[in-house]
C-alpha cells in the first residue's frame, strides 16, 4: 500500500531569523500601513496630473490585447538568488523616484531592487520590505512555520530602528514583489484582481496579497517575493517524480481557487512561480481571473446529451436546404455574432474557449495545466505556436483528429470542418506524440522507444486533463486524488535508484 505524502503547503517567502523585537509595533497592521500611505499620498493630490490624464484612454485597446495579444512567454520568469545588495539599475532608480513622488512614504517602507517582470498589464519589482518588523506579518507563512525555532542570539543592537533601513546585519533582508499596474488598465479590472486576491488570501499555493496602495490612477499591489526559476531552465530535465511534485503543487492551488468558484483564466508557466529546489510553487497573476457564472448565457454543453442532440438535429434540419456546410466562408454572414470571454494566452486556451462557449467553467484552467504537462513530457516549449484562434483549433485537431474535434464543437453548438489533408480523422495518441517529439520512435527495438510505466502513468493523467469535453475533464480536486499525483517517497526512491527523499524541502 502506498503512503501518500503531500508537499508542505506553506512556501518559504523569506528566511526568518533573529529580529530586534524591541521596536516591533505589533498593533500596527499592514492594512494600517496602506491607509497611512494612501492618506499621505492624497495630501499631495496635486502631483501627477499629467499622468492621470492617460487613465482609461486605451481602455478598448487593452480589452483587445486581453483577448488577442496574449503575454509573451519570453519574459517574466527569473531565477534569482540575489540578496538585494547588488547595485540598483539607473532606470529602476528613476522608477523609485517616481513612486516616492506619488507616495511620499514609499521610501520609508520599500526599497526597489530591480525589475523582475514587465508584462502586458504591469511592471513587477523586487523590493526590500524595510519596515517588515513593524507590522503584523500574518501572511508570512514561513515565519509562522518557524515560530517555535530557537530564540535569536542576544547580541542584537539597541539602535535598531535607525539602522533598519541600511540592511541590519542581524537578519537577512525581507523581500516583496511590487506589482505596479499600468494606468491603462480599467479600474474595474484592477479592483477585480485585488478583490479576488483578497478572497484567496488563505489559499494554499496561491501567492497572497499583503496590501495595496492607490493614489489617483496609480495602483501598487504588494505581494510576498517568491523565489523561483525560469521554467525554460528546469523543464527539460524534469523526471517523472519532479513532474508529480510540480503538478501536485499547481493542482493544490487550482483546487483552492476553483473551490471558491474562481477561474484563473491564464494558467501558464510564467504565472506559476516554481522553485525546483524547494519543490514548491505559487500561483500568481489574477489579472484575467473571474468568478464562475458571471456573464453566463446558456450553452448547449450544459444540456443533457439527449436535449443537445435534439437541438443539433433541429439546426441541421433547418440547414438541410443549403446542403450542409459549404467550403469557404459566406461573404455576407448574416448569422448573429457570438460573444464569449476568450481572455487567456495563446496556446493555453481550452477548446471550449476557442469554440466561444458562453458557459465556461473552472475546467478551462485544467486544460491549460494539461498543456504545461504536455510541454514537459514532449520537451517542447512552446508546444502550441498558433498566431490566432483558428490556427489553435487546427493544432488541437491535428492531435485529436477531425472526428473528435467535430464532436467537441457540437458540444457548444459549433460546426468544425476542415479539408487540411494533414489532419486525419482519428488523430494520434499522446503516447505517440510524446515519443515523436522526444525523438524516441525511430522504429528500433531499443527499449527507450517505448514509454516506461511511470511515463505511461503521466500520459494517462495528461489525457484526463486534456479531455476535449470539459464535463468529462478531471477537476482539480479529482486530480489531487488521482494516482499519478500520489507521492510515494519510498516507491520513487526505488524507481529512481536514489536515496534522496524527494519530498525533502
Ligand atoms: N510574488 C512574486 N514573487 C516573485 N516574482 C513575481 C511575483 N509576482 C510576479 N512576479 C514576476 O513578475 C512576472 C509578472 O507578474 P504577473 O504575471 O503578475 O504580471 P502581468 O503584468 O500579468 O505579467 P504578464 O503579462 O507577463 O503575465 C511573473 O511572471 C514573475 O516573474
Ligand atoms: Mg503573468
Ligand atoms: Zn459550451
Amino acid at each position: 500500500m502506498s503512503r501518500r505524502r503531500v508537499p508542505k503547503e506553506p512556501f518559504q517567502i523569506h528566511e526568518d531569523d533573529p529580529t530586534d523585537l524591541s521596536d516591533v509595533e505589533t498593533e500596527e497592521s499592514q492594512t494600517q500601513r496602506a491607509e497611512d500611505l494612501e492618506a499621505e499620498a492624497e495630501a499631495e493630490a496635486e502631483v501627477e496630473a499629467d499622468e492621470a490624464q492617460q487613465q482609461l484612454e486605451d481602455e478598448e485597446d487593452q480589452e483587445n490585447q486581453e483577448e488577442d495579444e496574449p503575454l509573451d512567454e519570453e519574459e517574466g520568469c527569473e531565477s534569482d538568488s540575489s540578496d538585494g545588495s547588488e547595485p540598483v539599475d539607473f532606470t529602476v532608480q528613476q522608477d523609485m523616484e517616481k513612486l516616492n513622488y506619488t507616495f511620499p512614504a514609499f521610501k520609508d517602507n520599500y526599497r526597489l531592487i530591480k525589475r523582475i517582470g514587465e508584462g502586458t498589464f504591469s511592471t513587477v519589482y523586487k523590493a526590500e520590505d524595510v519596515r517588515y518588523d513593524r507590522y503584523n506579518n500574518s501572511w508570512d507563512l514561513d515565519a509562522r512555520d518557524n515560530q517555535w525555532e530557537a530564540p535569536p542570539p542576544l547580541k542584537t543592537s539597541s539602535s535598531s530602528r535607525s539602522n533598519s533601513r541600511s540592511n541590519p546585519s542581524r537578519r537577512p533582508k525581507k523581500f516583496v514583489a511590487i506589482k505596479k499596474i499600468y494606468v491603462t488598465s480599467s479600474p474595474t479590472r484592477i479592483f477585480n484582481e485585488l478583490e479576488l486576491l483578497h478572497d484567496l488570501r488563505e489559499s494554499p499555493s496561491v501567492c497572497p496579497l499583503i496590501t495595496a496602495f492607490r493614489h489617483s490612477d496609480q495602483v501598487l499591489a504588494i505581494l510576498p517575493y517568491f523565489r523561483h526559476q525560469d521554467f525554460r531552465k528546469y523543464y527539460p530535465n524534469m523526471t517523472v517524480p519532479d513532474i508529480k511534485l510540480y503538478f501536485r503543487s499547481l493542482f493544490t492551488a487550482l483546487a483552492a481557487v476553483h473551490e471558491k468558484g474562481i477561474l484563473h483564466r491564464d494558467i501558464k508557466p510564467t504565472n506559476f512561480l516554481y522553485d525546483p529546489e524547494k519543490q514548491r510553487g505559487v500561483l500568481v497573476d489574477f489579472g484575467l481571473a473571474e468568478r464562475e457564472g458571471v456573464d453566463h448565457k446558456p450553452c448547449l454543453c450544459h444540456l443533457d446529451q439527449e436535449s443537445r442532440r435534439q437541438k443539433i438535429r433541429a439546426t441541421y434540419a433547418l440547414n438541410a436546404s443549403h446542403a450542409g456546410p459549404q467550403p469557404g466562408y459566406p461573404k455576407n454572414d448574416t448569422r448573429p455574432s457570438r460573444r464569449a470571454n476568450r481572455a487567456g494566452t495563446r496556446g493555453f486556451r481550452a477548446p471550449e474557449v476557442l469554440f466561444k462557449c458562453t458557459e465556461q467553467t473552472t475546467k478551462i484552467d485544467i486544460w491549460s495545466a494539461g498543456v504545461i504537462l504536455l510541454t514537459i513530457l514532449c520537451k517542447r516549449f512552446p508546444f502550441f505556436n498558433s498566431t490566432d484562434d483558428v490556427e489553435a483549433m487546427i493544432e488541437i485537431a491535428t492531435i485529436f483528429g477531425v472526428k473528435r474535434m467535430r464532436q467537441a464543437g457540437q458540444l457548444h453548438g459549433c460546426v468544425f470542418e476542415t479539408n487540411i489533408p494533414s489532419i486525419g480523422a482519428q488523430g494520434f495518441s499522446f503516447e505517440k506524440i510524446m515519443l515523436w517529439s522526444t525523438c524516441r520512435s525511430d522504429g528500433s527495438k531499443d527499449s527507450k522507444s517505448e514509454l516506461t510505466d511511470e511515463e505511461k502513468g503521466a500520459v494517462e493523467f495528461l489525457g484526463r486533463c486534456m479531455d476535449l469535453d470539459p464535463s468529462r475533464r478531471i477537476s482539480a480536486e479529482e486530480a489531487l486524488a488521482h494516482k499519478f499525483l500520489q507521492i510515494d517517497s519510498e516507491g520513487e526512491a526505488e524507481a529512481e535508484g536514489s536515496e534522496e527523499d524527494v519530498m525533502m524541502v
